[in-house]
């Protein structure tokens, strides 16, 4: 599949990662109050082979036909500065959905637009029906974000992310065509 990049303004683009990202993804990406909110498979402290091999791995998926995971770097006057991706996709069906943003960018609306992107971009290109998200009881930013992008609160799945062996509550959000 050739992943096309969405422009969502002459700043703001969702883009496929280069390799030559890494460095960027650190920068940003390395964020203790990032990796609160995210699962185990993204690692704390977040060094450059991380980087590297999450970029290689993302780079592969993008080469098959009906990729299982496509991930889009945020891109801010041409740097990258989070990521926003869907995972588990089941063709023509659904979709999980995951971001996270460089502390610098938080509370301007950014990721907002991305998600609302992304989702548009899941039900007309991917023809998806479902998008879901997992949001920590206690991420207030996230559930907001989801909320003003058009996603429903479906309930709460009881310790559905390990995490450090624990086993966590979160919120299920979702959005359907
Ligand atoms: C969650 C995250 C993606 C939000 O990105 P963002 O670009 O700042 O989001 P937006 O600006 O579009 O919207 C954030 C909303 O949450 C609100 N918000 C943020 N922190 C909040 C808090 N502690 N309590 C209440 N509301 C909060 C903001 O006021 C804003 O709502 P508003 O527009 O009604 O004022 C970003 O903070 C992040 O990367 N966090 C760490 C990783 C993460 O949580 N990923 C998601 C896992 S499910």
């Amino acid at each position: 599949m050739k992943q096309p990049s969405l422009k969502i303004n002459k700043q703001l683009v969702l883009r496929q990662l280069e390799k030559s990202d890494a460095e960027s993804l650190v920068k940003y990406g390395n964020n203790k109050k990032i990796a609160v909110f995210l699962s185990d498979s993204f690692p704390h402290p977040y060094k450059v082979p991380d980087a590297r091999k999450f970029i290689r791995n993302m780079l592969n998926e993008a080469r098959k036909k009906k990729p299982r995971d496509i991930v889009f770097g945020i891109e801010i006057s041409g740097e990258i500065v989070g990521c926003i991706g869907l995972h588990k996709i089941k063709n023509n069906h659904k979709a999980e959905l995951g971001y996270w943003l460089g502390e610098k960018f938080w509370g301007s609306g950014i990721m907002t637009k991305a998600v609302k992107k992304i989702s548009a971009f899941a039900f007309s290109k991917l023809q998806l029906k479902r998008i879901v998200a997992y949001v920590f009881l206690n991420n207030k930013g996230s559930k907001r974000v989801l909320e003003k992008s058009g996603f429903e609160l479906e309930g709460m799945a009881k310790k559905h992310i390990k995490k450090r062996n624990r086993f966590l509550d979160v919120y299920q959000f979702a959005r359907t065509k």
